[in-house]
């Protein structure tokens, strides 16, 4: 989909559809009166049948019926004015997008005379209207061999700004939005591709190629380096495969040489069975996004190298699949991690933190400024918060804060649980220094406590995304598959780091 941006007045511009959003209970405004009398009364008598009044995703698309300007008119309510966000702003332009698709009309421009948020910035709201059109524009189609049931693709979008100050803006908004969704798009694709072509490997070498392509320096541990190492948690998860796990280690350098990298850790089970502790067979299948995390981190990159960020960050991946077979690790047997740590794996489901305990002991070598781990680490996290917001815990309250105003900000929200001391208490064991079960109380948090065995050394926060990694149903902006939650959090929290927001 293109996006362009043209200053010009909006009743006589020609386009096939305007779009325009509508808060609810706002008058009407003179240039919608403009085309009621065009339409004979088309929108005056929608509003007052209650079929449109601006109410949250509420569409209307009518001709206009005129030969001069717009052919068509699409208003998308916004809801009440005191309630607009930027999230609703991106929502109501997905909407739009699915709208223009279902009636195959594949171009439309945006009326944007009017910023809807008097509390954000020109700059925000386009990137949030460019990043709704991107985000709904998205379809997995590798494996579709033929497009029937795929509704067209849109072609092109051109956003109409009033004056030149908005357009400079504007241009700014979108050019951010592109490099975003380029990172949310590659983190899907890369959370949809099927089990049987995401090996780790696959992932590893998806991740190399993207490096390489944007100035990142990229590095594999294969296993034989791993076992040198001692990377004990993460290779005892990998033995039950036939499939050899990989670290993926990259490295951007956009701020000074020298100066301590923000590090990003990013969960990668490529398919997660729950090995010898076997997952039953309903919904299986979705566990091919156990690399939400990595998808996240992988497109943070991307887009941290496209936007230019003036910062240093490394990413690690611990990339591994967790089988049941004769080779697999068994209930009760004990692995010694990366840290020296030894580990009684209770059930050989809870894999992440394993893997995930070698990678952060592994990431202290870089003297990480700050350390942030992205995992879809328990279905305990989808109990407690549902689809709506992903968890937060760790041992640094000023990051984690931080963390929190960029979900608010970029419509990726978290929720903070307590890491309060007592938790570990569940995680000890009889037989080695740590247990990787916690029982069935508070499981998200026993399992960030577990983490926190092997995080001590730097400032660090979890964020368990197993709720928001995977859109189960399908909406507006996302369809039915990988989200890439996690890309447009990190890179708003980024962007605020470096200064360039
Ligand atoms: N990958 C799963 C967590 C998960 C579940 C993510 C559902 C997304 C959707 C993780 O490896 C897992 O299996 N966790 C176990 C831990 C338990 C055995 C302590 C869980 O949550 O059941
Ligand atoms: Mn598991
Ligand atoms: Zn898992």
């Amino acid at each position: 989909m293109k996006i362009l941006i043209k200053k010009t007045t909006t009743t006589s511009v020609k386009t096939p559809c305007l779009i325009h959003f509508v808060s609810q209970g706002q008058p009407k405004p003179q240039f919608l009166a403009r085309f009621d009398q065009g339409s004979a009364n088309l929108i005056s008598a929608a509003q007052q049948s209650k079929e449109f009044s601006g109410k949250t995703d509420e569409t209307l698309l009518i001709h206009t019926g005129q030969t001069e300007g717009p052919a068509r008119l699409l208003l998308i309510g916004l809801g009440k004015q005191q309630h607009l966000s930027l999230m609703r702003l991106r929502q109501a332009t997905s909407t739009a997008v699915s709208v223009l698709k279902q009636k195959s009309i594949a171009k439309a421009s945006i009326n944007l005379e009017n910023l809807p948020i008097h509390k954000a910035t020109t700059q925000q709201q386009v990137q949030a209207i460019a990043e709704g059109l991107l985000l709904a524009d998205y379809r997995y189609h590798r494996y579709l061999t033929t497009d029937s049931g795929n509704s067209k693709s849109l072609e092109q979008i051109t956003i109409l700004t009033a004056d030149s100050k908005t357009t400079a803006m504007a241009h700014q908004g979108v050019t951010a939005a592109e490099a975003i969704c380029a990172g949310v798009h590659l983190a899907r694709d890369l959370v949809n591709a099927p089990g049987n072509l995401k090996s780790p490997e696959f992932l590893a070498m998806q991740a190399v190629a993207m490096a390489e392509r944007n100035g990142i320096k990229a590095r594999l541990l294969d296993r034989s380096r791993m076992q040198e190492l001692g990377f004990g948690a993460l290779l005892g998860v990998a033995q039950g495969s036939t499939r050899p796990p990989y670290l993926i280690v990259l490295e951007y350098q956009g701020g000074e040489t020298g100066s301590a990298p923000l590090a990003l850790v990013g969960k990668g089970v490529t398919f997660d069975t729950g090995g010898i502790s076997l997952k039953p067979a309903e919904k299986m299948d979705e566990m091919k996004m156990d690399m939400g995390g990595a998808a996240a981190v992988i497109g943070t990159m991307l887009a941290a190298a496209r936007l230019k960020l003036p910062l240093n960050l490394v990413a690690v991946i611990p990339a591994v699949e967790n089988m049941p077979s004769g080779t697999s690790i068994r209930p009760g047997d004990i692995l010694t991690s990366l840290s020296g740590k030894t580990i009684e794996v209770l059930n050989t489901d809870a894999e992440g933190r394993l893997i995930l305990a070698d990678a952060l002991t592994y990431v202290e070598r870089f003297k990480p400024k700050v350390v942030i781990d992205l995992a879809t680490l328990t279905g305990a996290c989808i109990i407690a918060l549902g689809n709506h917001a992903a968890a937060i815990l760790g041992n640094d309250d000023k990051l984690i804060s931080r963390l929190i105003n960029a979900g608010q900000r970029s419509g990726e929200r978290l929720w903070q649980l307590p890491l309060w001391e007592e938790y570990a208490s569940q995680i000890k064991s009889d037989f080695a220094d740590v247990k990787n079960t916690g029982g069935r109380s508070a499981g998200t948090i026993t399992a960030a406590a577990f983490l926190q065995k092997f995080a001590d050394h730097y400032n660090w926060v979890h964020l368990d995304i197993a709720g928001m990694a995977w859109e189960d149903k399908g909406n507006a902006g996302a369809p039915r598959g990988g989200t890439g939650f996690g890309v447009r959090l990190l890179i708003d929290y980024l962007r605020h780091e470096s200064g360039t927001l």
